[in-house]
């Protein structure tokens, strides 16, 4: 696995046609070192021949809705688990997520009073870029885990070695799980009459859990209510289904190059492995292979800005993600740390409004609020988190500008990933549960408790726009 550039070029290459292997004659930093670079290109000729996950008009939907994000009129909500598993693949864990995701959704629109984007974490979130190329276990230099997309995670040199047949399993997974989630938000499940059904059993007896049932219960009063009142609650599609939208970061460009796409109703091309893809905090160089590639699809796109980030760099990013301009196209996903969020971000929001770019800025406060414990394991505390989306709120709040969402990484299990919490863990605790591939994942009574504090930042926030 390379840290380093692929195809090195000492200077920049010269600006030429975008295509979707025009990403090639760029470093891309972050790939995969396939051993077999033909099974690696006969891996990518066959995603080419497989059907899209998705279509290119849902993505422009997605765009619409940003662009309303964009403009200070909705709210987004982006989740689910930090990498997804080859292993913990089945019905129950898709539908717990999407509960507390529902239920999330369900509590900041109550709290907000404001459409909320629901975008998931998930059908194809299966790369990693890690800080470190390797790590050492049991005294074996290994290189770090890159996710299922790449290799396996056993400890071993031989679980580690990249196969290019991965894209394969993760697109054929992927297909499975946007089946199902389709069908459940579509299907009834997402049904706002269901609203108390998305309260599990061990979510429901805990604080949060009752005041989730608080909500639910005038949800459903308003409802009957309405319909008191004569208004056909059944013709009303809003109250029944759901958009529901996957996401992941579209690092192993060899998978995104595969699923690309010409839209046959306007010859654009998109990126079809998910409705929209963010650049990671390591690969949003504005000259690397990265934002080559997603400058050339037409997908709403998201990019990480992490604390070194200038104003000079990002307006750079938005000449190079978004020259034309469209609402909803460039989404910009800070995570600074809850110390530094209030004295980095200002910056940034001044000159890109000043730019006049129609940006959605999202606040992901999980990344740069990590640290590992003594004995080893990798951690977030929930008032650090809560403490950063408060200083992204702030510096919207100085700036006149709109905090527009969240990016988080939960799960709907039980796990004892993250500390604190009205339930709280401890560093105790966290060995009992501690299931995650990657990053430690908010379980689902932290997620909720999340909620609520976001919808009361969101109910305070002056929405004069
Ligand atoms: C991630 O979202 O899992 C991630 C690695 O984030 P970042 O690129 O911001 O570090
Ligand atoms: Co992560």
């Amino acid at each position: 696995m390379s840290q380093g550039t692929r195809e090195s070029t000492e200077t920049p290459p010269e600006p030429t046609a975008w295509s979707p292997s025009s990403w090639r004659a760029y470093p891309a930093l972050h790939q995969p070192e396939w051993p077999d670079p033909e099974k690696a290109e006969a891996a990518r000729a066959r995603l080419a021949s497989l059907p899209p996950l998705v279509f290119a008009g849902e993505a422009r939907q997605l765009r619409d809705a940003l662009g309303e994000v964009a403009a200070g009129r909705a709210f987004v909500l982006q989740a689910g688990d930090c990498a997804e598993s080859f292993h913990d693949f089945s019905a129950p864990l898709i539908r717990d997520k999407l509960k507390i995701l529902l239920q999330m959704a369900a509590v900041l629109t109550y709290g907000g009073m404001l459409p909320v984007v629901k975008v998931g974490r998930i059908a194809g979130q299966f790369a990693k870029a890690r800080t470190s190329a390797t790590e050492t276990v049991d005294g074996v230099e290994l290189t770090s885990f890159r996710g299922h997309m790449v290799h396996g995670e056993a400890p071993t040199l031989e679980a580690r070695v990249p196969d290019p047949e991965r894209m394969l399993q993760v697109y054929h997974q992927s297909a499975a799980t946007l089946n199902l989630l389709r069908a459940f938000t579509k299907g009834g499940f997402a049904d706002l009459m269901q609203v108390h059904a998305w309260n599990q059993e061990f979510v429901a007896n805990s604080p949060e859990g009752r005041r989730y049932e608080v909500i639910a219960s005038e949800i459903e009063r308003a409802l009957r209510f309405m319909a008191a009142c004569g208004i056909d609650l059944t013709s009303a599609p809003q109250l029944h289904q759901i958009d529901f939208w996957t996401s992941h970061e579209g690092l192993v460009l060899d998978h995104e190059e595969g699923l690309t796409r010409r839209d046959s109703l306007t010859g654009e091309w998109y990126d079809c492995s998910a409705h929209t893809l963010w650049i990671g905090e390591r690969t949003r160089q504005p000259d690397g292979a990265h934002v080559e590639f997603f400058s050339g699809v037409n997908n709403p796109i998201g990019c990480k800005i992490g604390p070194d980030a200038s104003p000079e760099d990002v307006l750079l990013l938005c000449e190079r993600l978004n020259p034309g301009r469209i609402p909803g196209r460039l989404t910009l996903i800070s995570r600074m740390g809850a110390d530094r969020i209030f004295d980095l971000l200002p910056p940034l929001l001044r000159a890109v409004h000043e730019a006049g770019h129609p940006v959605a800025w999202v606040c992901d406060p999980m990344h740069a609020n990590v640290f590992t414990t003594e004995s080893g394991l990798k951690t977030r505390h929930l008032d650090a988190i809560m403490g950063e989306i408060e200083g992204f709120f702030a510096a919207h709040r100085q700036e006149g500008t709109w905090p527009g969402g969240v990016h988080l990484e939960f799960t709907g299990e039980d796990v004892t990933e993250c500390l604190g919490g009205s339930e709280e863990v401890h560093e105790d605790d966290l060995n009992l549960r501690y299931m995650t591939l990657c990053d430690p994942r908010l379980n689902a009574r932290q997620s909720l408790d999340l909620a609520f504090r976001v919808a009361e930042l969101m109910r305070r926030y002056p929405t004069a726009r």
